[in-house]
Order: C-alpha cells, then sequence, then structure tokens
C-alpha cells in the first residue's frame, strides 16, 4: 500500500490542525481533536512542503529531502507595492549588450532563486541549458541564417509566425546587424523531456522569473522565439546549441549587461478584465 512520505513528531505536534487544512491532497487528515493522521488512500503527494512550512511547531519533515534544509521567511512582506510595481513595469527586453561576460556565479544565483518558481502539480519540469561561451551563441545566429535561408528557398516562410522577416532579417545579417541574438554574450534555453505536458507553463513561469530577477544583478534579457522555433525546426541548430537526445525545447531567453539604459516607461494598453460578481 501506498506510503505517504510524511513524517510527524507526535512530541512536537500540538494539534492545531493547520497540515490538514494545508494539504490540499488530503494525505494528512486531522480528527476532530484536530491530531493529524496518514491517509493511505490519497493520491501520491507532491512534494509540496506546506505541510512543513505551514506547521508552527516544525513538527512535519518529508522523507527523502535528504540535507536540504527548510530555509525560514525572512519578512512576511518582501517587498513593497511600489517596489514590485517598478520592478515590474521598468522591465524592457535588451537588445543592445556589453561585451561582458556574467561571472558563472551570478548565474548559479540566478538559478538558485529561479527554482522556487511554481510548477503544475509541484513537478519541476524546468531544465537549464547555458550557453555561456560567446562565441557560440554568435554560431547559433550563424546556424539560424543558414535555415532562414533554406526556408526562404525553399519557399516555406508561410509556416512561421514571422517568416514574412526572415528575408529582412537575412539582409540585416549580411549587413553585420544581428537581429538573431543581438550580440548577447549568453543565452538560456530551458527544455523538458517528450513527456512532460505541464512543462511549457512551468518552462515560461521560470523563464518570466529569472527575467525579472536577473534585473537585481544589473543584467538585462530578450526573449528569443524564434532561436526556440529554429530549435524545434533544424537539426543543425539543436546541434550548435548542443541539446540533449529527445528533449523538446521551451523557452529561449537572451542575457547579458544592458549597453544602454532607458529612460522611461512605455504605454501599455489598459488591462482587460470581465469582473464575475
Ligand atoms: C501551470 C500550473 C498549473 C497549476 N494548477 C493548479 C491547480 O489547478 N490547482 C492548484 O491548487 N494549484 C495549481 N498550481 C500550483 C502548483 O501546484 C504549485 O505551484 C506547486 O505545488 C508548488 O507549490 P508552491 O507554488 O507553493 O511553490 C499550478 C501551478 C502551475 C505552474
Ligand atoms: S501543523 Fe504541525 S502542530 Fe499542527 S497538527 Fe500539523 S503537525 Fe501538529
Ligand atoms: S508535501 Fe504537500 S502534498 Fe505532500 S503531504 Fe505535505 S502538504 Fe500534502
Amino acid at each position: 500500500m501506498y506510503q505517504p512520505p510524511v513524517l510527524i513528531n507526535r512530541e512536537a505536534c500540538t494539534a492545531c490542525g493547520i497540515c490538514g487544512k494545508v494539504c490540499m491532497f488530503s494525505i494528512i487528515i486531522s480528527d476532530e481533536s484536530g491530531s493529524p493522521g496518514l491517509n493511505p488512500h490519497a493520491p501520491p503527494c507532491s512534494r509540496c512542503g506546506h505541510c512543513i512550512v505551514f506547521c508552527p511547531s516544525s513538527a512535519i519533515q518529508l522523507s527523502g529531502f535528504g540535507e536540504r534544509q527548510i530555509v525560514p521567511v525572512l519578512s512576511e512582506k518582501p517587498v513593497t507595492p511600489d517596489q514590485i510595481k517598478t520592478l515590474v513595469t521598468s522591465r524592457r527586453s535588451t537588445r543592445q549588450y556589453l561585451k561582458k561576460v556574467i561571472p558563472r556565479e551570478v548565474f548559479e544565483n540566478l538559478f538558485d532563486i529561479v527554482r522556487y518558481a511554481p510548477s503544475a502539480m509541484n513537478l519541476q519540469t524546468v531544465h537549464w541549458q547555458v550557453i555561456y561561451d560567446t562565441s557560440i551563441v554568435g554560431s547559433v545566429g550563424s546556424a539560424i541564417i543558414s535555415w532562414m535561408n533554406r526556408m526562404i528557398e525553399e519557399q516555406r516562410l508561410h509556416e512561421f509566425a514571422i517568416g514574412s522577416s526572415f528575408p529582412y532579417i537575412t539582409r540585416e545579417w549580411e549587413k553585420g546587424r544581428d537581429l538573431i541574438t543581438h550580440g548577447a554574450p549568453h543565452l538560456l534555453m530551458t527544455y523538458s523531456g517528450a513527456s512532460d505536458p505541464t512543462a511549457p507553463t512551468d518552462a515560461i513561469i521560470a523563464t518570466s522569473y529569472l527575467e525579472l530577477t536577473s534585473m537585481a544583478y544589473g543584467l538585462g534579457t530578450c526573449w528569443a522565439g524564434i532561436i526556440k522555433r529554429a530549435a524545434e525546426w533544424s537539426p543543425e541548430v539543436r546541434s550548435v546549441m548542443d541539446l540533449p537526445e529527445g528533449t523538446i525545447p521551451q523557452t529561449v531567453l537572451l542575457i547579458g549587461y544592458p549597453a544602454l539604459r532607458h529612460y522611461a516607461i512605455p504605454p501599455r494598453e489598459p488591462a482587460r478584465i470581465r469582473w464575475n460578481g
């Protein structure tokens, strides 16, 4: 019979009943006195950790987390509304980069933060591929231009949302203007296994988190849908990016130190909202 991975320290437990309330899958159920018990008929535990972190008495552990620490929450309100508004509204796509590499420790810090992004059923499907070597980023650009030229020759531009721009992009490339990687020093890609149905959404969320988090490190980013599309279609592009066999590219983000600063926030459409009730 399925054994939930939850360990309850009965001596520390005060029978407050909170763990039974926060466990969405009723793996932990509380009796009338609030005392928790395990439900062997519940669906599998998602290892979301809510039972651990909502317990006021630190009375719950999950087996299998090994030495990974439970980190205390430092502040109930880590940022003010004005701070988060400034962060989100001042983010812009960066298409001019300094020729300066990002230290690996900065990437490690970013990934360490972003792994806390939500994922469907807490499956944490996201894998990151870092194209750290700037010359390989350049090779990705060249491989995509070759692929675009082939698509132009084969008259297949209608198969791509921005196919009509391929002739312009390739002509600009000939003039020395890179509209694929924009001269970014590094490229990040998320990828997943072929059979992860939740991976596309998880990857988009993680990439958005990374994009915003990177601003705190003075970095600029730009989503690169065209690179993702090319990696889906072209074995040559995949090969330059060294994507693991059998995986699916999900998102691509160019990243580096911005060469230009912006002075204002551009206008956007008002939020489209339907209130129900
Ligand atoms: C694409 C996506 C779909 C989700 N759908 C649901 C849902 O239908 N119901 C729900 O309660 N939580 C849903 N979640 C929340 C996840 O279960 C949650 O992010 C995950 O268990 C990790 O917990 P955390 O957000 O507290 O870190 C969803 C999350 C994502 C990213
Ligand atoms: S939340 Fe903690 S203290 Fe409260 S019932 Fe569950 S294990 Fe016991
Ligand atoms: S980790 Fe999440 S799903 Fe598993 S028992 Fe705790 S609250 Fe329930």
